[in-house]
């Protein structure tokens, strides 16, 4: 393929309910197939080359939907991280998660912490999961450290940055994403990196997140390299 790969690509990977509803399955059937596509997408960005890929996996608002479709997406993100442990071990892929993972269930929490320690020093692709994520609550939680660390006289006013203020966030040391997909045809970003998405491309395609296959992966790539 010509053109560059981005080197953080993200996305919103919407559309797994409407997918079921719209073949007379239970919604949580999207969410399996959504994790179907998981794994063929990571396996592409890092074949690319790509070194960071931010997966919107579960927002802080997504705390509101019914708590047996939310059981079922903890029951997927486990049997996930028990299939890939050894695919990521192996093929150099450091697991990341960004978001409130306090507030995950243990089940999940457990594996999570252990697969990241296990994988802290891989380097050829991180694959960051954003799960109970939400931008303003991460811009908030950079806000009530620094003020304190102004108050117990650290820090000055000053010597707060861009740069400082973004090694702050949750993706600190990672570069910005250059491209954010977000599949099911909604034109938002629904609380997603808000400041990282400064000068992302963002790439809207209508078809929902379990049709999402790597042809639709290079697409956006050559979409970005033709802005
Ligand atoms: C995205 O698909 C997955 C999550 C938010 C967990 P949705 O579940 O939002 O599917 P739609 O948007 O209702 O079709
Ligand atoms: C965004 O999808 C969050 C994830 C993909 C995890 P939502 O379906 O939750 O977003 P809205 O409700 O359309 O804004
Ligand atoms: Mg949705």
């Amino acid at each position: 393929m010509g053109g560059t790969v981005p080197e953080h690509i993200a996305i919103i990977m919407d559309g797994n309910g409407r997918w079921a509803t719209a073949q007379g399955f239970e919604r949580t059937a999207g969410h399996e197939q959504g994790a179907v596509r998981v794994r063929e997408v990571t396996r592409a960005c890092r074949r690319l080359g790509v070194k960071v890929l931010t997966l919107y996996s579960f927002s802080t608002e997504n705390w509101k939907r019914p708590t047996t479709e939310i059981s079922v997406l903890w029951d997927i993100l486990k049997r996930f991280l028990q299939i890939e442990r050894e695919e990521m071990l192996t093929n150099g892929i450091r697991l990341n998660a960004i978001g409130q993972v306090d507030r995950l269930p243990m089940m999940v929490r457990l594996p999570l912490k252990s697969i990241m320690r296990e994988t802290q020093h891989n380097d050829e692709l991180v694959l960051n999961l954003a799960l109970s994520y939400g931008s303003r609550s991460e811009i908030v939680s950079v806000v009530q450290q620094l003020c304190q660390e102004v108050a117990d006289r650290k820090l000055t006013p000053e010597d707060i940055t861009e740069s400082l203020f973004s090694s702050r966030l949750e993706t600190g040391g990672m570069p910005d994403p250059e491209l954010i997909i977000r599949t099911s045809g909604e034109m938002r970003l629904s609380n997603f990196l808000m400041w990282q998405a400064a000068y992302a491309e963002l790439v809207v395609l209508d078809i929902p997140w379990p049709d999402f296959t790597t042809d639709h992966l290079n697409d956006c790539i050559k979409e970005f390299n033709s802005r």
